[in-house]
């Protein structure tokens, strides 16, 4: 059964206070596969990115450029970006967490980088071996020297709703540590709830600390089922960037009990009922998460890609 004949919602104009169109920043191959038990094949991947492309999203994340011991997973980066097709008008931007990484992505010919910091001291020592303030140390080289070479640098921040080893996070420690990200040259900063205890509340405070959201994109990982909720509390903020993993793939190895990411199929699913332009195709985006989760040996998370693959 296609969306429509399910009983998806004619687009009608976008409702006040919301963005009239949302850019969709597909992380599924780097996020949703970087927390998979078996290293998924290089093969896979490509297919898995090349259907996405074609499903319409026009950002995809394509892998990290981290050390391979800490994200297996996420080995055959180099593979991966050498047997790219890359379409016209999509971009494919990878994870550097360091001068290594940098490297490593320049010689693979990459267009667009993220660097990823915490906005806590555990976690930046669990996920990049480096303390909260030294973490600014390692991005600072990497984001001058990608911007030099006329790459375009994203920013994320984990952590910034709560961290399973120090509770919650204060906004102001939040706003603080992003500040920093943007200041160094990042034209987006992604907020990302690394474990998925976010709460629309929060969303709106946590945003509202930076002051304007147009520099702002939002990652939300679903653990308890807030990711659709506070995304909406953000849009209507002024956010027009989202995050999400087509399937709801997604966690973090580093993260004790990080789940999947807001499945890109739910995002679409709401966007198209507050008649939010998208530019995504969501039967054929189904169809690949449908194609994927048997891959994978398991079916998606994704409430929309149950309903409409059944
Ligand atoms: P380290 O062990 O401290 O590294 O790891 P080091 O700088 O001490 O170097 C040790 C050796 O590793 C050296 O080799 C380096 O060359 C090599 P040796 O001289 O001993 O032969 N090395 C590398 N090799 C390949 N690629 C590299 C690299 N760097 C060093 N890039 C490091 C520090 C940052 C590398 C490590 O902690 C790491 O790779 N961490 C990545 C963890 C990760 O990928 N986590 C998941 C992504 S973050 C996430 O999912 C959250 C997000 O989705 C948002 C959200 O949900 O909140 C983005
Ligand atoms: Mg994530």
């Amino acid at each position: 059964m296609g969306a429509r004949e399910a009983g998806l919602p004619e687009r009608v104009p976008s409702a006040a206070g919301l963005p009239d169109r949302v850019r969709i920043w597909e992380v599924g191959a780097r996020d949703g596969l970087q927390n998979e038990q078996s290293v998924v094949p290089v093969e896979v991947k490509l297919e898995f990115l090349d259907r996405l492309a074609a499903a319409g999203l026009s950002v995809l994340e394509a892998t990290s450029f981290v050390h391979p011991k800490w994200v297996p997973q996420l080995a055959d980066a180099e593979q991966l970006l050498a047997g790219l097709q890359r379409r016209e008008g999509v971009s494919y931007p990878v994870l550097v967490p360091n001068a290594r990484g940098l490297d490593r992505a320049l010689a693979a010919g990459v267009s667009g980088i993220a660097i990823f910091a915490s906005a806590t001291e555990t976690f930046a020592k669990r996920n990049l071996n480096s303390s909260l303030d030294e973490q600014f140390g390692m991005f600072e080289p990497v984001v001058t020297r990608a911007l030099a070479e006329g790459l375009e640098v994203r920013g994320y921040l984990s952590m910034c709703f709560g961290d399973p080893w120090e509770g919650a996070v204060p906004a102001e420690q939040v706003v603080a540590a992003g500040r920093r990200l943007l200041d160094m040259g990042c034209f987006q900063l992604s907020l990302g709830d690394t474990i998925g205890v976010a709460t629309p509340g929060q969303v709106e405070r946590v945003v509202a600390g930076f002051g304007a959201p147009d520099r702002l994109a939002v990652h939300f990982h679903d653990t308890y089922g807030q990711a659709l909720s506070n995304t909406l509390a953000a849009l209507r903020l002024g956010v027009s960037t989202v995050d999400s993993s087509a399937g709801g793939l997604g966690g973090c190895p580093y993260a004790e009990s990080a789940t999947g990411n807001l499945a890109t199929e739910d995002l679409v699913w709401m966007l198209d009922g507050l008649g939010i332009e998208h530019g995504v195709d969501l039967d054929a985006l189904v169809r690949t998460s449908a194609w994927m989760a048997q891959q994978l040996g398991r079916p998606s998370p994704s409430r929309v890609v149950q309903a409409l693959s059944g």
